[in-house]
């Protein structure tokens, strides 16, 4: 039953029709969002990417069209013409742009039928995102998929349009290079030409766009995709997009002001939100303890509290036994009537989910702490942990106890979630904050080795240059992270561009200058050919995107994602290849 459209032209987009059209006729084209028969009357709601307006088909004058109407089942495709005719006063309908019109249908083409649908594109039915992902067409067809991608595209073009305006110049990376080292595994491309030699995806344009600023081009920002292997999370995919910028003679403070220019014009353009500037800037370190996060949720109104001093010498066993290791006892503080004894049973039982080996509460009652550890601490100690938190009557006190760095996220872990029960996240407003004073190194006790906090490009800060080889944990990076409502946006750094400064930190990270050579050397020589001090910064788009659109997972905003184990369920990648074509490229595969 297809049509073709021949000489009929679309004149409107649907969800741009209103009052002021009344009269005029028009041709529109879509899908069937539903189809309502009234006996006699039939209407049809029509959808494209505008949004949706009512068809109405009336048997008297239009006796072909009402009976091919009669014929159209959801998504079916169809074009219509007619004339925009006002509703009644109490046919209007008010949750619908095009409420207060619709179409007196004359015409009706039947474009293309359809497959029953595995789910239904209207309405907000919760749908199993594999089914989702695997008719992923369909899914895109939702007005609210529809609302991410035009969002996304009008952030992409705020991008674009402000770093334009600002003086800098979008250059195109490889997408077949060498390894960058930004902490996750690489995808391989085998090459046919050279047998046994492999391209790396790029992690990120990380090394090329230094080179860029050896080469001259001052101001380089580029919308790039990137690709890492590792274990995929809500806000994680295994190709994602930056935002990624360098310039050349900067200072971190100049880079947080552009970002901040950035941000307040991609939320007004995107959502219409005006956002103050310049944004909080937290040191690492106060970030850890007073919110147990290196990318905090500032929006919880809730603030971590030392407690190590406090039970030094403790007479519980747990909490003397890690500060006698040098551990550290911290807790929260919170209204203590939301807690019945069933809701602390429930969370002592989840304290290992956040990562800690125990939770004590205790409850400040007008005739003493209650607590299953209570009799064990001194009045002294008590004396302390009150005026260490200022606890008063009412209050409940939740701790966790062990090595700091186990200890911190464990309370950060559990600020979030207390702070999520008790109601006590501003969701209306933007968290957004600098992280600055990084470390730059780690130590991986899987490795036995220091590893770069973010790559073994960053700078150290100057003055602690004399502790790169003595104390590398002292040691702290010219770098920076951008955080919003909990979620790291991106992260950068002022770069090394000494090429001695450059073999030190390799030697503290225990890469071999040989090996440094034979990974990064022509990094390594265009540092030495008159490299400018530079820094930069990427953000994650599609972490972006999502927070903008209220999504709660970066697949919402990434049309065709792949799934937790990689896999795309639309087009069945990744897929074996047949046997020649691994002959090409000299590779057997191990059954
Ligand atoms: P970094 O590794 O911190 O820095 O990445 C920058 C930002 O990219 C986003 N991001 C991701 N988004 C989705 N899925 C992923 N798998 C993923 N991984 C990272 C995050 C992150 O903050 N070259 C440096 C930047 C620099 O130093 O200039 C880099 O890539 O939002
Ligand atoms: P246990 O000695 O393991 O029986 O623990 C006694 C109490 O101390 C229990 O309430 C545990 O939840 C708590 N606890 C154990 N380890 C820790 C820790 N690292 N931090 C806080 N509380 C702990």
């Amino acid at each position: 039953m297809s049509e073709s459209l021949e000489d009929w032209r679309r004149s409107d987009y649907c969800g741009e029709l209103h009052r002021e059209h009344v009269g005029r006729t028009v041709t529109l084209t879509g899908w069937v969002h539903a189809r309502r028969d009234h006996g006699g009357l039939l209407f049809v709601d029509l959808r494209d990417r505008s949004g949706l307006v009512q068809l109405v088909f009336n048997p008297e004058g239009a006796r072909a069209a009402h009976q091919r109407a009669g014929e159209v089942r959801a998504e079916y495709v169809i074009a219509a013409c007619g004339e925009v005719v006002e509703r009644t006063a109490e046919t209007r309908n008010p949750n619908l742009p095009t409420g207060e019109i619709e179409v007196r249908v004359r015409e009706l083409k039947v474009l293309n039928g359809t497959r029953p649908v595995p789910f239904p594109i209207d309405g907000d039915m919760e749908v199993a995102e594999t089914t989702r992902l695997r008719y992923r067409y369909l899914d895109l067809r939702r007005p609210k998929m529809q609302a991410n991608f035009r969002l996304r595209h009008r952030l992409a073009k705020a991008v674009r349009d402000y770093f334009d305006a600002q003086g800098f110049l979008e250059i195109e990376t490889p997408m077949l290079t060498r390894r960058t080292p930004e902490g996750a595994r690489d995808y391989l491309v085998p090459s046919r030409v050279s047998p046994g030699q492999f391209y790396a995806l790029p992690q990120s344009p990380q090394l090329f766009k230094q080179i860029l600023m050896v080469a001259g081009f001052d101001r380089y920002f580029q919308i790039a995709r990137c690709f890492r292997d590792e274990d995929l999370r809500a806000d994680r995919q295994p190709e994602f997009t930056q935002v990624d910028v360098e310039l050349s003679f900067t200072r971190p403070e100049e880079i947080h002001r552009l970002i901040e220019g950035l941000m307040i014009e991609v939320f007004r353009r995107t959502i219409g939100v005006e956002l103050a500037a310049p944004f909080p800037v937290l040191p690492y370190a106060e970030a850890m303890l007073r919110f147990g996060s290196d990318k905090p949720d500032t929006r919880v109104g809730l603030e971590i509290t030392d407690f190590s001093a406090a039970f030094t010498g403790s007479g519980f066993k747990v909490f003397r036994e890690v500060l006698e290791k040098r551990g550290v006892v911290r807790g929260l503080k919170v209204p203590g009537e939301a807690f019945s004894r069933k809701d602390l049973d429930d969370l002592v039982a989840m304290a290992p989910s956040f990562g800690a080996k125990g939770l004590v509460w205790i409850r400040i009652n007008a005739d003493g702490w209650q607590s299953p550890v209570a009799k064990f601490l001194s009045d002294e100690e008590k004396r302390r942990a009150v005026e260490a938190a200022g606890l008063a009557v009412g209050d409940l006190l939740f701790l966790v106890a062990g090595a700091e760095s186990v200890a911190a996220k464990a309370a950060g872990q559990l600020r979030l979630h207390l702070g999520d029960k008790l109601g006590l996240v501003e969701r209306s407003r933007w968290g957004f904050l600098w992280i600055t004073d990084f470390p730059l190194f780690e130590w991986s006790d899987e490795e036995k080795r220091w590893g770069a906090v973010h790559h073994p490009f960053t700078a150290p800060r100057e003055e602690d240059l004399a502790d790169l080889e003595p104390h590398p944990e002292r040691v702290r990076a010219q770098a920076y992270d951008l955080v919003l409502n909990g979620c790291e946006l991106g992260g950068g750094s002022i770069r090394i561009h000494r090429p001695d400064v450059q073999s030190r930190v390799f030697g503290a990270l225990g890469i071999s200058e040989s090996n440094a050579r034979a990974q990064f050397g022509f990094l390594l020589d265009a540092l030495g050919f008159g490299a400018p001090p530079h820094g930069g910064i990427a953000l994650g788009l599609d972490r972006l995107a999502m927070l903008l659109c209220g999504a709660t997972s970066i697949r919402d905003v990434i049309a065709f994602p792949k799934t937790q184990r990689a896999v795309c369920l639309m087009t069945e990648a990744p897929s074996e290849v047949d046997a020649r074509q691994l002959r090409e490229l000299s590779i057997k595969v191990e059954p």
